[in-house]
């Protein structure tokens, strides 16, 4: 109920009825069985059931965290030639393979061998979040504060004067229960967090549930849920860094985003407020563009957050890799989807392979709400409050084109 609420306080707000009309219709998955959102989001999800997966993912040491905890990584994998290797040090996904239009599997997201990789010095300066669950606020609040039921609220500050996914300590760097097990459709790892009331200055106990599932036609599925002891904003979202490429840079990589607008940002990439319609601008990709043809117009790449509105049954967003064939889909119950293409990435950090990690070497799609809510009161609400169950799904599906 939370997301209908706060879309009809969303819809009152504004007179664009028709896009907001079909952001209702995405957030009306929300009400909905997750079976049933992923039915609404994909449709070829639904022959999935068929297939069960006899076997839990299997689990390997990752190496000990600097104060000394080991942790593990969970590879899960469908059969088909996708595996995805998935740690419980923030619930991060440190390996993609997903076979090119030749059949074979090649790396498609950024990462490292160990954790020490995530914990390095290099990587907590540079501040990708590569492949991470973010939390409990993905993106920016502005000068790390907000007010809720009358009182303010003081975050921990990590983006200048801005607070950036969750705090100094966000879901990212935060050790996860992890149960590896099967459903109808296909190997899942199960994560599960307690925030406590008062984390990175947010209030309430919050109890993150998430959910990846590899399914059997090539999708990786992350079911989030949460639930809170005292009203608190709550945006969760995954950061990966996808490249399709097997090494090159991103800029060929050719993407639609179903979106006719998007939020505008101030110097500091926090939301003015605008909600600008892409037509006419680099922002645009209702057709597809490649990343490359447009940035230039962008004053640093984009790193913005789109206002999703796709058809019934359609995705959010299509990507398509023309060198290897790979294409990927993203799907989502959320409202907004966060587009940013590697920009501050300096080449300091390298891969398991020693592949070196330079500008624009991947780009993210962060399925979310927008940045900034809970000091927007025009935006879709972001506070989940006690008795009510935050649930969101995202997919991302994966192909070739020949
Ligand atoms: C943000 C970027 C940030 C990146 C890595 C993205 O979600 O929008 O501004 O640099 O995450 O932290």
């Amino acid at each position: 109920m939370l997301f209908m609420i706060s879309y009809f306080r969303y819809l009152s707000a504004h007179s664009q009825a028709a896009g907001l009309a079909a952001l209702l219709a995405v957030s009306s998955c929300n009400q909905s069985t997750p079976a049933e959102q992923t039915a609404a989001t994909s449709p070829s999800m639904t022959d999935t059931t068929q297939t069960t997966a006899a076997t839990a993912p299997v689990s390997a040491s990752f190496g000990q965290t600097q104060d000394g905890t080991e942790v593990q990584l969970y590879t899960l994998t469908n059969g088909h030639g996708l595996k995805v290797s998935i740690t419980n040090y923030g619930g991060t996904i440190t390996s993609l393979l997903v076979p090119d239009k030749a059949g074979k599997p090649g790396e498609i997201v950024l990462g490292f061998a160990d954790v020490s990789g995530y914990q390095s010095p290099e990587f907590r300066k540079a501040g990708p979040y590569f492949g991470a669950l973010i939390g409990r606020y993905g993106n920016r609040i502005a000068k790390g504060r907000f007010t809720l039921d009358g009182q303010e609220y003081t975050l921990a500050k990590n983006n200048g004067e801005n607070t950036l996914h969750g705090g100094k300590i966000g879901f990212d760097k935060v050790i996860w229960q992890a149960e590896p097990g099967t459903s109808a459709e296909g190997q899942t790892l199960k994560l599960t967090y307690l925030s406590k009331d008062g984390e990175e200055g947010y209030p309430g106990n919050l109890s993150v549930t998430v959910v990846y599932t590899l399914t059997a036609d090539d999708t990786l599925k992350i079911d989030y849920s949460a639930t809170t002891d005292k009203a608190t904003p709550v945006n969760l979202t995954n950061h990966a860094y996808f490249n399709l490429s097997g090494g090159k840079d991103v800029l060929g990589h050719e993407v639609t985003i179903a979106a006719d607008r998007y939020n505008v940002v101030d110097a500091g990439l926090i939301p003015t407020g605008e909600l600008r319609p892409v037509k006419g601008t680099p922002f645009d990709f209702t057709t597809p563009h490649t990343i490359g043809e447009r940035i230039a117009q962008v004053p640093g790449g984009y790193d913005h957050n789109w206002l999703l509105n796709p058809a019934a049954g359609q995705p959010a967003a299509t990507v398509y890799e023309p060198t290897t064939g790979r294409t990927m889909q993203v799907s989502t119950t959320e409202p907004g989807l966060q587009f940013y293409t590697g920009n501050f990435l300096d080449g300091t950090l390298k891969g398991a392979k020693g592949q070196v990690y330079g500008k624009h070497a991947g780009f993210c799609m962060e399925t979310q709400h927008f940045p900034d809510s809970p000091n927007q009161p025009t935006f879709p609400s972001t506070i989940l409050k006690p008795g009510q169950t935050l649930k969101s799904t995202t997919i991302y599906k994966f192909g070739v084109r020949q």
